[in-house]
């Protein structure tokens, strides 16, 4: 089939539509996938999720799911994906803990190209390794969806970094393929996955990598980490949520003062930056109001609980002349 949606294609905007969407997709897959079985690097974003979650209403057990988690997510993200699809939907789930295989590579690495290509090259080496332990996979099944195919011929992630080697070269699976990211959402909720996944904001694929500026450590990544879950509860709290909202944690530190038995003591400490910004199509983006009650919220849970960090800065900036992300 060519890789244009078809005219006749009916936009999905409501849970019937969604349903009959589904039932049609899973028809298809069941009779293109017959007996064999498929792959797919679940990360627990919307496109991964919905594809994951059609493919184990056709096949069941024959999808072979492998999440690879890079230390790069955000808090409880790798948790999520083991309930819903492991815990809920009975997914046949191999769960990859890579943690230390990225942190290491990435140590004393500061550049943020040589950083992006490291994760994306090593995620590419555990997901064949994986493959390569799996006997009688035949299809690959990817979360590409309408727009990849309009802006960068079907390539979803934007790092340069190759794919699996010609002896994995599976036949591809693309189920939502012809679908805007809203009708991903619509069809993610009718076959009952969690708000958390289906509204998710969009999030990087080398995730707190980018938002650790310069080289990553361990600790560093850990406040971020934390500060992170604060900044996205209490922003997701308001009446209207930006389009992006996190943090990021440059690499240097400044003064702080903590009071030991009475006595003030100077010590240095990290700062978060807190970003949130509403775009259409985030080539430009713009800075929302954010009450300045929530902020201060935010700054003292963060200062309070997060170890290392002693102070809280927000970004007034638009894009451009600043971009989203800090690196
Ligand atoms: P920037 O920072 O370029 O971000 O204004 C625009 C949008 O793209 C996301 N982004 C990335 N997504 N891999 C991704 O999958 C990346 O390396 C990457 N860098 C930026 C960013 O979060 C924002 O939504």
């Amino acid at each position: 089939m060519a890789d244009i949606r078809p005219e006749s294609m009916e936009r999905i905007t409501t849970e019937a539509l969604a349903q009959a969407f589904i039932e049609e997709q899973v028809a298809e897959l069941k009779v293109q996938i017959g007996d064999k079985k498929v792959l797919l690097a679940l990360s627990g974003g919307v496109d991964s999720s919905v594809v994951a979650a059609l493919l184990i209403r056709a096949i069941g057990k024959q999808l072979v799911c492998v999440h690879v988690n890079h230390g790069l997510l955000r808090k409880g993200e790798p948790e999520q994906v083991i309930e819903v699809f492991q815990k809920q939907m009975h997914a046949n789930l191999i769960y990859v803990d890579a943690v230390d295989r990225f942190l290491n590579k990435l140590a004393g690495v500061s550049d943020p190209e040589k950083k992006r290509k490291i994760i994306g090259a090593e995620f590419i080496r555990v997901f064949e390794e994986e493959a390569r332990k799996q006997d009688n996979i035949a299809f690959l099944a990817q979360g590409t969806i309408y727009p990849d195919i309009l802006e960068s011929k079907g390539v979803k992630a934007h790092h340069n970094v190759g794919g699996l080697p010609d002896d994995l070269q599976f036949e591809l699976v693309e189920p939502v393929k012809f679908l805007y990211k809203d009708e991903v959402r619509v069809v993610g909720k009718a076959l009952g996955l969690p708000d958390q996944m289906v509204y998710r904001q969009p999030f990087p694929g080398p995730g707190l990598g980018v938002r650790c500026v310069g080289a990553i450590t361990r600790d560093r990544l850990e406040a971020l980490r934390e500060a992170d879950a604060i900044v996205r509860e209490e922003i997701g709290k308001l009446p209207e949520v930006p389009w992006q909202y996190f943090c990021a944690i440059p690499d240097f530190q400044s003064t702080g003062i903590k009071y030991v038995d009475g006595k003030g003591e100077r010590y240095m400490g990290w700062a978060v930056i807190i970003r949130a910004v509403n775009t259409v199509d985030a080539v430009t983006a713009t800075v929302p109001e954010i009450p300045f009650s929530v902020l201060c919220r935010i700054r003292d849970r963060i200062v309070e609980n997060v170890n290392g960090v002693n102070r809280v800065c927000w970004d007034i900036s638009s894009k451009p002349v600043a971009t989203i992300e800090w690196e």
